[in-house]
């Protein structure tokens, strides 16, 4: 099937918008995509046809919010090919995701002196929570490296695990070099050695075929905001093995199943994990943007995003002065650099100005940063929706930007 663009972009009225008076060109997928009228429309939909607060009441408005609601997980199962629906949770984003497993997994098995891996190339969120629960357990996060071209140092893992590592956490792909993980060596090595992985998909979910069961990952959080659906929803798998195992992460509504002042019991999975209303639209919103995408065909974005890729790389490759963050051979759709002489942020202000988004700064990467002892770099990322042209106009753009410095 031909990959058909124009269509794709006429779903998204956004990006047909001038920006002081340019063509906008929205180059900051990873941060957050833009969405189709497929999921607004769902949105609205539901407030004008069918809302009402899910699993607790018995009205036709509630019921239908709730069949539609409980639809959303079967159809989130389907994607990442879990083997249980109930392995499904819903939270309020990939950074909750994170905080639910590092609080309610540690708190059940770790000890006082026990280990946790996190790569060099996380995301805070995907660092600070486990440092959170470590310093909480006496615990201790080790650093599993990366080397100067953005590729994890897994030759490393098997001396970094001992009797004391109970985890290892690594991003699917890095949010600032791209680097595509290889998840499935990942859990090979750590599951001999009888340690848990916990997998941030956040970057990867709206690019890669994510199949959870033949990665064989423990855990695995990603956001519906950057799937092209709404704010506000994130999902976290777990094997039911652990998650039947884990304390509840909050107390409240929805996750209990008795109460009384003398004794509180809890629900099953995965409503034990859902405390309190969800984000009932968003959730519901967030199966159209699954179907938006399955339509189009999670393969064929990734194909289409990484010509974009390989294109933007060999026009910037051109720019004298560059400096690239992130050249590994297994790279998705993210491109971070610097031109030599040029701050970051004076280039994505003078950018924004020819109406073209990018990010810069430190992409909530730290770690990444002081490997490469910079303060940040210029980030452009791809969504289905780009251009050749666009990236055209980017390039335009920089080497404006450069004349004039
Ligand atoms: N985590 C998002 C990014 O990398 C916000 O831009």
């Amino acid at each position: 099937m031909k990959y058909d663009i124009n269509k794709i972009r006429s779903s998204f009225p956004i990006l047909h918008q001038q920006v002081y008076k340019k063509q906008f060109v929205y180059l900051d997928s990873a941060a957050s995509a833009q969405k189709p009228v497929q999921v607004l429309m769902k949105e609205e939909q539901l407030h004008n046809d069918y809302y009402g607060n899910i699993h607790r009441a018995a009205h036709f408005m509630a019921d239908k919010a709730t069949v539609e609601f409980e639809a959303v997980r079967d159809k989130v199962q389907k994607f990442i090919n879990a083997e249980y629906r109930k392995e499904i949770i819903f939270t309020k984003g990939t950074t909750e995701s994170v905080n639910l497993v590092a609080s309610s997994f540690c708190e059940k098995y770790l000890n006082e002196g026990d280990e946790i891996i996190v790569s060099e190339m996380e995301h805070h969120s995907n660092l600070v929570p486990w440092q959170l629960a470590a310093e909480r357990l006496g615990a201790k996060v080790v650093k599993l490296p990366f080397s100067d071209n953005g590729v994890l140092q897994i030759e490393k893992l098997p001396e970094l695990i001992n009797s004391k590592t109970k985890l290892i956490s690594v991003a699917h792909v890095s949010n600032v070099l791209g680097t595509i993980n290889p998840i499935d060596e990942i859990t090979k090595i750590a599951h001999e050695k009888g340690v848990a992985v916990f997998v941030d998909g956040a970057q990867a979910a709206q690019h890669i075929s994510v199949d959870v069961q033949k990665m064989d990952v423990d855990f695995y959080a990603f956001s519906a905001h950057k799937m092209y659906g709404p704010n506000g929803v994130g999902i976290l798998y777990g094997k039911k093995k652990y998650l039947n195992e884990m304390p509840p992460y909050q107390g409240g509504g929805e996750m209990i199943s008795e109460v009384s002042f003398e004794k509180t019991t809890f629900n099953e999975l995965p409503y034990k994990f859902e405390a309190g209303t969800p984000n009932i639209t968003s959730v519901i919103a967030f199966g159209a943007a699954i179907d938006f995408i399955n339509e189009i065909g999670i393969i064929e974005i990734g194909e289409w995003e990484h010509e974009l890729l390989e294109y933007a790389t060999s026009k910037l490759k051109e720019i004298e002065g560059i400096i690239f963050y992130g050249e590994s051979p297994e790279k998705s759709s993210v491109i971070s650099f610097n031109i030599d002489g040029i701050h970051s942020y004076d280039l994505g202000m003078l950018l924004d100005k020819m109406g073209i988004a990018v990010r810069t700064g430190h992409h909530c990467a730290d770690p990444v940063m002081q490997h490469y002892k910079i303060q940040g770099t210029i980030r452009i990322s791809f969504g289905m929706y780009n251009t050749k042209e666009e990236i055209d106009v980017f390039i335009a753009a920089l080497n404006k930007v450069r004349i004039m410095f």
